[in-house]
């Protein structure tokens, strides 16, 4: 059985949703580089061990990623979740990690990678946003993706009403994807993943 490391920051929805999930793995361990983090509170009342590294004890990324690692390590994990994770991560971090190491971002790749992506695809007028599960590079918010899926920009939607309709679907998408991970049927060539007999799950239907 595998073991499986999730980085938050904030509310943690996401890391919720992994936590339902029941995945098979034998260890799940949650970090947060913010005390104050919500989603702590929740690992915690599941029993799931927590460590917080805060970010600003650190003078500079290099140190804050080498205390990270260290905690990671002692986990040896199979797959390492990006879970609403706010920091930006160096190359050398993301170069260890590298093929299991995965992120969850909230628009569709690679359209609108960055930060206050509902907010900026209302203002570029698309019809279609959606969230993308991929696989971290040090190249920010660009490696292979594994899945993605899509919701309509109502009329009248705020970036606050079209984030939540993403977020449903966040929560459904990155279970599928550790899930895949874990089983190994994830392969990468080429930049491109390969999902072996995937059953898609069903999204929201509109
Ligand atoms: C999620 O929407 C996630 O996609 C996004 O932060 C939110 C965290 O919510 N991640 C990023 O923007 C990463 N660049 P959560 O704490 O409830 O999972």
């Amino acid at each position: 059985m595998e073991s499986l490391v999730i980085l938050i920051s904030g509310q943690g929805s996401n890391m919720r949703a992994l936590l339902d999930a029941k995945l098979p793995v034998k260890r799940i361990t949650v970090i947060s580089n913010n005390p104050a983090a919500a989603g702590l509170e929740i690992a915690r009342s599941r029993n799931i061990t927590t460590h917080v590294i805060d970010h600003r004890l650190y003078s500079d990324r290099t140190t804050f990623d080498a205390a990270l690692t260290e905690i990671i390590e002692a986990c040896q994990p199979s797959l390492v979740a990006l879970a609403g994770f706010m920091r930006i991560l160096g190359d050398n971090f993301v170069n260890r990690y590298q093929k299991r190491l995965i992120n969850i971002h909230p628009s569709l790749l690679p359209a609108f990678s960055g930060l206050n992506t509902h907010a900026r695809a209302l203002q570029e007028g698309v019809r279609i946003h959606g969230c993308t599960v991929h696989f971290v590079t040090p190249q920010l918010d660009h490696g292979p993706i594994i899945i993605q899926a899509a919701v309509p920009v109502l009329t009248g939607d705020t970036p606050e009403t079209l984030g939540a309709r993403v977020l449903q679907q966040e929560h459904l998408i990155y279970p599928q994807a550790v899930r895949w991970f874990l089983e190994g049927r994830i392969t990468v060539a080429h930049g491109r993943v390969l999902v072996q007999s995937a059953t898609h799950i069903k999204t929201k239907q509109y």
